[in-house]
């Protein structure tokens, strides 16, 4: 794992932008894996601009996307498929037949936390014989939740596990309520590619940035290898880069190298 430690987000954002924008001009069709939040946001910013004014080609690009809140349809504005379309695919001449998001809307279906009906794990599976048809991830972009979550793995995730349906914890809730008139708007459930899905992705870049996330990304970094913090598996993964500012490396206690 290479842990490049940036004095401040805008950087964090220059550098992923630059790392990504070299592969894609070195394979024009590469296959992408994305994520959403607040973190990625200036990364997205960085490709649009180099699209803009550095003819950055997008339009042999795959993408994939990491989750989709269950119950949102695309054009909620708080569906991932909105987010991505309004921060990135609007202004990039991406193809959006090469766009995959997961479904959030499976018309009448039942689910609970013990079953989840068989038309949402029949769109799993489509979801990950899609990815292999494109030749699997070629690089994965990540954030990390405040409780060590990438994608919507949370806590106690299975470290194999691939895409499926998750309960999102009440922190995740929480923490994401800020984009949603109410707690109770915030959706119980989401699919989400799973931990194994995402360690089969040839490189992984995962992002973070501030103070909140400083217990996540040190969890991730030095601790343990558990379930417990699902970023921490990235310390096995063969070409993985986390890309953080100074105060996301804060409660690091291995010292590594700050590029201003
Ligand atoms: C959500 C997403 C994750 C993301 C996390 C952190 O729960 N499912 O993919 O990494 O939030 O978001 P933020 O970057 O806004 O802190």
């Amino acid at each position: 794992m290479l842990v490049i430690v940036r004095d401040e987000y805008e950087s964090v954002s220059k550098t992923a932008a630059q790392l990504l924008a070299g592969k894609i001009r070195r394979k024009p069709n590469l296959v992408l894996g994305l994520a959403t939040g607040s973190t990625p946001l200036g990364l997205y910013k960085e490709l649009i601009r180099m699209h803009e004014e550095d003819d950055l080609d997008f339009s042999n690009v795959v993408t994939f996307n990491l989750d989709e809140y269950i119950g949102l349809p695309p054009e909620h504005d708080q569906s991932y498929y909105y987010f991505m379309k309004a921060n990135l695919f609007d202004h990039i001449n991406i193809n959006l037949s090469n766009v995959h998001v997961p479904k959030g809307m499976f018309g009448e279906i039942e689910i609970n936390d013990l079953y989840v009906d068989p038309k949402i794990d029949e769109f799993c599976q489509w979801y990950e014989n899609r990815i292999s048809h494109f030749g699997g991830i070629d690089v994965q972009v990540l954030g990390i939740g405040s409780n060590g979550h990438i994608a919507f793995n949370e806590p106690g995730s299975s470290l194999g596990s691939r895409t499926r349906v998750k309960t999102l914890t009440k922190l995740t809730k929480v923490d994401n309520s800020r984009f949603f008139e109410k707690m109770e708007d915030v959706p119980r459930y989401a699919i989400t590619m799973g931990i194994g899905t995402i360690m089969d992705a040839k490189e992984i870049i995962m992002l973070a940035s501030g103070e909140g996330k400083a217990d996540a990304v040190s969890a991730s970094v030095e601790g343990p290898i558990t379930a417990m913090c699902p970023a921490s598996m990235l310390q096995i993964h063969r070409k993985s880069f986390t890309i953080i500012d100074t105060p996301a490396a804060s409660k690091l206690a291995a010292e590594f190298v700050t590029y201003s």
